[in-house]
């Protein structure tokens, strides 16, 4: 599955990026599935970047699931993105109020098949990390300090002009 994954290349297309908003993300959070869970959202416009949406979707999705996964009895998910116009960098950070990540366990998350779940495979953060660097990012995860977990993305904003001078 992985080594199949790895012939995918991003289609990369120039689009505003409409972070936490794409119809599987929307129905990751569906109300049925969210046992009691609060999303905030801190979502300030964002310039149009060179990026593949469906991967950018997948991505967003694997972290909302994970998110919801580590909140059984409930908590809050805040989603915030952000733009650093001087490096060209957009952030996307994911928090959550959940279980938290154990110590021993944050060097593993990213690699293919590490889960503690009892169905889960283990692919999820490890092909958002390599979908995340196909787009030159990259992906980190720290404490939350409410508890729980913060994911932050970091994506370099590839305009046309620069994109056609590559
Ligand atoms: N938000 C989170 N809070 C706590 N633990 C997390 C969180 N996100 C990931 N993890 C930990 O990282 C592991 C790997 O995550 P990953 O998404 O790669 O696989 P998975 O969720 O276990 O399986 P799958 O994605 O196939 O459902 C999880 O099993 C869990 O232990
Ligand atoms: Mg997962």
């Amino acid at each position: 599955m992985l080594a199949e994954f790895r012939s995918v290349r991003p289609r990369i297309k120039s689009g505003r990026a409409s972070f936490a908003s794409g119809p599987k993300v929307a129905s990751a959070c569906s109300p049925g599935r969210l046992n009691g869970i609060r999303i905030t959202k801190d979502l300030p416009p964002l310039p149009e970047m060179m990026a593949d949406p469906m991967q950018l979707q997948q991505i967003l999705l694997n972290l909302v699931l994970n998110a919801v996964d580590s909140m059984p009895n409930g908590g809050t998910l805040n989603v915030r993105t952000s733009f650093d116009q001087g490096a060209g960098i957009i952030g996307i950070e994911m928090a959550d109020t959940g279980k938290g990540i154990r110590r021993e366990h944050v060097d593993k998350i990213f690699q293919p098949f590490f889960t503690t779940k009892p169905k889960g495979t283990g692919l999820g953060l490890a092909i958002s990390k390599q979908l995340i660097e196909q787009h030159g990012g990259s992906i980190t995860v720290a404490g939350n300090p409410s508890g729980g977990s913060v994911f932050r993305i970091h994506l370099p904003l590839k305009t046309l002009e620069s994109a056609a001078t590559a």
